[in-house]
């Protein structure tokens, strides 16, 4: 019952086994959620604090639930309106909190490696909650869970092995999609990745994944569309013309799927820009468990902060 890091900082380095036992924990917590006391005792003596250097609405409140629904003590940190603004580095803010008897970290941040960089500085576990466009692991496992769960029948668990996942949108920027790929590609899934090609980073088909421009064949060919935005803030310089014109040529419709010889899931870690990456008709459709994703993030939370925390109690 422990998984075979310290810190979960990115899918890379994780086992396949580590990735299974999130997953059979998760399916333990996703029971305890469905109870009308959705609380374990788990993390009464921890406390954890989440700690948060970039905006947030999903990830921030889906730990926060988590890490309550264990029952750990939890302090919430964002860089606006604290000390780092007067110069503050970020070991120091970080050994600040820690000198407050914290555990565990839950860190977003947008420089890509800064949780790397905190796991060399500091002895508390860190979770990643997303690092600029490096990795974004809660994201990926809760996507893989909800896929494992979209094609599960029953109580027996499907298996990812050999899907055909396809991620499509802005991939250059994108965390959430080099830590799908890392975690769908150790689950055995094959994965392709399709957008315009200013959004596709050089050299994506060395991670083993097929590359397509068109996103009509892409679908064609995936029975899991996870799309996802346009991430204009990490965009210095125009990549596209303009959101109308990508809505034209990349945007998923109605039209689209319903043009498909079968019907796919469709997926979207959020926020979404209805109308440019996804139609509304879309993202609300029967096709689309993008909620389902959201319910499954405090499931798959609850997991990885009870595995790190090295709790050997029954779930019961
Ligand atoms: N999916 C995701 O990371 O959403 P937030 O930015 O709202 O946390």
């Amino acid at each position: 019952m422990s998984l075979s890091v310290k810190h979960l900082l990115g899918i890379k380095e994780l086992q396949k086994q580590d990735i299974e036992q999130i997953f059979q924990t998760a399916d333990n917590f996703k029971e305890v959620l469905q109870r009308p006391i959705k609380k374990v005792p788990s993390l009464r003596d921890t406390t954890v604090a989440n700690i948060f250097f970039e905006n947030s609405t999903r990830t921030r409140i889906s730990f926060e639930l988590a890490e309550r629904r264990l029952s750990a003590d939890v302090v919430n940190f964002s860089s606006s309106g604290s000390s780092v603004s007067k110069g503050e580095t970020l070991v120091d803010t970080v050994n600040n909190i820690l000198a407050m008897k914290v555990d565990m970290v839950v860190m977003r941040h947008s420089a890509s490696g800064a949780p790397w960089f905190l796991a060399n500085h500091i002895d508390a576990s860190i979770i990643n909650a997303g690092d600029g466009i490096n990795e974004h692991p809660t994201q990926a496992l809760l996507d893989a869970f909800s896929i494992r769960e979209a094609f599960s029948k029953g109580s027996k668990k499907a298996t990812l092995k050999g899907k055909r996942i396809a991620i499509i949108g802005d991939i250059m920027h994108s965390r959430v999609a080099l830590s799908n790929i890392f975690c769908l590609n150790k689950l055995g899934a094959e994965v392709m990745v399709a957008g315009p090609p200013t959004l596709m980073p050089r050299y994506i088909q060395d991670l083993g994944v097929k590359v397509e421009y068109d996103v009509k064949k892409a679908l064609e060919w995936c029975e899991v569309a996870n799309v996802l935005r346009i991430q204009l803030e990490r965009q210095h310089k125009p990549l596209f013309s303009t959101l109308r014109e990508y809505a034209m040529y990349y945007g998923i419709n109605k039209q689209m799927l319903d043009s498909l010889k079968k019907d796919i899931v469709i997926m979207h870690p959020g926020p979404i820009n209805r109308g440019v990456e996804i139609n509304s008709d879309v993202a609300d459709s029967k096709q689309s468990i993008i909620l389902d994703q959201v319910e499954n993030g405090v499931a798959i939370r609850m997991a990885v902060i009870y595995l790190l925390s090295g709790k050997r109690e029954v779930l019961e």
